[in-house]
Formats: C-alpha cells, structure tokens, sequence
C-alpha cells in the first residue's frame, strides 16, 4: 500500500460491529488511516474472523469473543441478548486486549470503535486513550436518532410533519422505520438511539457521509458534538485512486460469485443491465419477492439480481430457468465491481446507506424500495433531494406492484426523467472523488484527526 509523506506514526485500535453493512465501511477508514502512516489493528469477533473471506493484508486483525463464538448476531429479535453478553465478555477482552498490544511494544493511542457498541468509549477512558465513534449512517439518521435519545424527538411521532433542525420537513413515512412503525422492532431502535447515549464525551465523532451532500445536518451536528465526515468510506481504486492496492473491501461475510458477474456483463451493451440487490439483512415479502419478478419479467432489459441464499424459496417457481435469456440470479456479487461496470444502467436498491454512498460514489442511477431501518429516509433524500434515482411507490399493503416497479425502472432507462437523474448522478460521482481525494472535504478531517493524534503522542 502506498503511503502519504508524514513521518508520524500512532495506532488506532479499530473496534468493528459484526454486520457486513458495519465492517465494510470501518475497514476502508482503516485504511485511510493506515494510508497517513497510522498503525491501525483491526478488532472484530471470533465469529465473525471465522466466518468471513478475509483479503486485507496491509492491516492488522486480532478477534475477540462477544460471547457467542458460534454465531447469533444475524437473530435481530435476540439483540437485546446479543447486546448485553457482548458488553459483559466483550469489554473484558477489550480490556486484556490493549493490555496484550500494550505488553508486546505496541501499545494504542486511540480507538476508533462503532457506537452500537458504545461502552468502548468508556473503555478508551479508563486507559485515557482518544475516543473516536464512527457513524455509519448517514448524517440526517444521526439527527433524527440523537433527537429521540434527548427526548425532543417524541415517540409514537404526532401530526403530519416532522420538523428538526438541519433537516428539511420529513413525513412520518420517510423516518426510519422502527420511529414510524414504533414498537415494530424495540431493540434495534434501542441499539440505535443508544449510539447517542455518551456520544459528546467522545473525542472525535466520524460520520460516514459527505460534508457537500448533508451541509446542514452536518453543520448542526457539529455545533452539539466534535462531527467530522469522513465518507464515502468506499475503496481506493473507485474513486482517488490513491491508495494502490485497495480494489475492494476485503472481509466479506458472504462468498461472491464474482467470475459469473463480471463475465455475464461483459457481455451486455452499455447501459443495458438492471442491478437489483438488498443488502445483506432485508428479508422480503414473498408477495413483494413475487412482484418484483414479474417487473423484471415485464421489461425488456436485462437483469442482475442478488438473492441471497435466504431469499431464494421466495422466487417464482421455474423463475431463474424461465428468465436465463435476460437474467442473472446470484446469490452474492461484487458489488462495487457490478455498479462502476459500463453495462449496468440502474440499480433497483432497498437504500442501505452503504448501498446508497456506492450508488452516489460510481452515479449509478437508483430505483428505491426501501425496506426498514434507515432506508426509507435515504429513499427521500435520494429522489427528493439529492434527486439521484426514483422512489417506487407502494400500494396500501405497503408492496410494491409489478407495474409500479417496472415503469419506475423504464422512467430511469429510457425515460425523460432519467436523463436529469443521469446528469445528477454524474455530478454526485466528482463530489464524492473530491471528497476523499486530496485537499477534499473528508480527506481534510482525516488528516486533522492523524495530525492531533500524533501530536498528542509525541
Ligand atoms: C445494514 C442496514 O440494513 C442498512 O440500512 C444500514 O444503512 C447499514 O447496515 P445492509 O442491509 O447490509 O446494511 O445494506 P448496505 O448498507 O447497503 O450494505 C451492504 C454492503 O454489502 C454494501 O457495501 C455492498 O457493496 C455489499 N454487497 C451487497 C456486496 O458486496 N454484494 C452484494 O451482492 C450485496
């Protein structure tokens, strides 16, 4: 890995949460940090080091046991144990870890730890290291969670509207789901406010956004605690290019099946490839799974989508065989890979936030169809305001239909409106170059953050 000129050395202990949607972007900000000569090890679970296709070599992984070595951290309505058992085993193996670093010569200036997590602050305290939270969400998110945590956000929400500030008007519909649909999923809405819980005694707090794509929000953050951006934490070679060897993100829960991707879409024209694909967690509808097929079906473009192993039963009988002329059902692919490809001309996306600063970064066009969590606030700002793709609307069940889905899809490529969302998207592309290359928006906040931490080192 190439490395900038500072000299300056200090070492940053990297505290992931076990989801894919968490993991991927801390590891790229590893790797900015690594980039600016800081010496960073990256701490995840047994679990997870177990279970993952690990490619990072340049940064260092010690694991840890959150108390479940066997696994159960994908059983969201279990959160609340999973939560409570990590902070029990987790922080004293935290705690012998940095002891461990410490006796071996290499002892830790700094964590920089995910506050779903968010007694690793205290931790950082106890041994009077800097504290630096990492938000990966995006900053509207963060507002609206750190209101409901001060009790000026009040739930069940009342009324038409929801103002707050640094935010534009919002309905009740495009707040994440666990504050709209209150009570639907209590711990995760705990896990999230909780992020919010002891966040201003924190150092640093990182977002994973860009400054030019939430000014405001981010603006009014900053005046409450010590915010910086730091996004779009996607890998190197996407964007700056300045950082070699950094293709893509390198610890992978799932396997791709990146060969038959690429392959396939190789050997499409430009433009001509729908991307579809829901994270790594949302499990749909069989309804909605059904209807989606069938707008795929309808069009006349060709399509990628991603159905994990999970999802697959959902399909329509014979579906895979009966679309192979037009379609590409896998069951993981490489994401960043198949959205700066040429051939792909939209992404149908549920809007996870890493999902979304992807789509941003390579000015891929989206489709949303947001699913829970934080994903129907990004699906607003993506169509309303940064206007980089179209919201496809539901019906009274809350799915969306056949039709709905592939006019949506039409609209983006080959329609009108699609050509103002492609000039959109190519203007969201160079921001968010800009942003983390050289001189930009986030590469400033990072090299003030290596620049005080080496400087309190010494
Ligand atoms: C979760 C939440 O659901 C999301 O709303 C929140 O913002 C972050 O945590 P997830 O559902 O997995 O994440 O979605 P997303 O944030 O989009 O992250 C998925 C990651 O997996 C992306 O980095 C994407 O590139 C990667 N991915 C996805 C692949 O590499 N291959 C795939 O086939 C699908």
């Amino acid at each position: 890995m190439g490395k900038d000129t500072s000299a300056y050395r200090a070492h940053c202990l990297v505290f992931a949460y076990p989801a894919q949607g968490h993991i991927n972007p801390i590891v790229e900000l590893s790797k900015r940090l690594k980039h600016k000569g800081v010496e960073v090890t990256l701490v995840t679970t047994n679990f997870i080091s177990k279970n993952i296709q690990k490619e990072v070599s340049s940064i260092a992984l010690e694991t840890i046991s959150d108390g479940f070595d066997e696994g159960m951290t994908g059983q969201i309505e279990n959160i609340q144990t999973y939560l409570e058992r990590f902070e029990r085993v987790g922080s004293k193996n935290l705690t012998d870890l940095i002891e461990k670093l410490s006796r071996s010569g290499r002892p830790v200036n700094c964590i920089v730890y995910d506050p779903f997590l968010p007694w690793a602050l205290d931790i950082a305290k106890k041994f009077g290291l800097v504290a630096a939270a990492f938000l990966t969400q995006s900053c509207a998110v963060d507002t609206i969670f750190y209101h409901v945590r001060k009790g000026e956000l009040k739930l069940p929400l009342r009324g038409p509207e929801v103002l707050l500030p640094g935010l534009p008007p919002l309905e009740p519909q495009d707040m994440p789901s666990f504050i709209y649909n209150w009570g639907s999923y209590p711990g995760p809405l705990d896990l999230l406010v909780g992020q919010f819980s002891n966040v201003e005694k924190a150092d640093w707090v990182f977002c994973n956004t860009i400054y030019e794509l939430e000014q405001e929000a981010v603006d009014w953050m900053s005046k409450i605690m010590p915010m910086r951006t730091v996004g779009p934490t996607i890998p190197s070679m996407f964007l700056d290019k300045r950082i070699e060897d950094d293709k893509d993100y390198g610890f992978s829960i799932f396997k791709p099946n990146t060969d038959a991707c690429v392959k396939w879409l190789n050997d499409r024209p430009k433009a001509s490839v729908v991307y579809v694909s829901f994270g790594s967690m949302a499990a749909l509808e069989a309804e909605q799974m059904q209807e989606l097929a069938w707008g795929l079906r309808m069009n006349n473009n060709y399509f990628l989508w991603v159905v994990r192993a999970s999802e697959e039963a959902k399909l329509p009988k014979n579906f895979v065989e009966e679309t192979s002329e037009k379609g590409l059902v896998v069951g993981w692919c490489p994401q960043l890979e198949v959205l700066a490809h040429e051939a792909v001309g939209c992404f149908v996306t549920h809007c996870g936030w890493n999902s979304t600063l992807e789509a941003l970064s390579l000015g891929v066009p989206m489709v949303a169809m947001p699913q829970w969590t934080d994903q129907s606030t990004n699906a607003k700002y993506i169509m309303d305001f940064w206007k980089m793709g179209l919201k496809a609307p539901v019906d009274e069940k809350g799915l969306v239909r056949r039709e709905a889905a592939a006019h949506c899809i039409r609209e983006i490529m080959e329609g009108e409106r699609g050509e103002e969302i492609k000039k959109n998207a190519f203007k969201w592309r160079k921001l968010a170059k800009e942003a983390v290359d050289k001189g930009g928006s986030s590469d400033k906040n990072i090299e003030e953050f290596v620049a005080k931490l080496v400087a309190r080192k010494s």
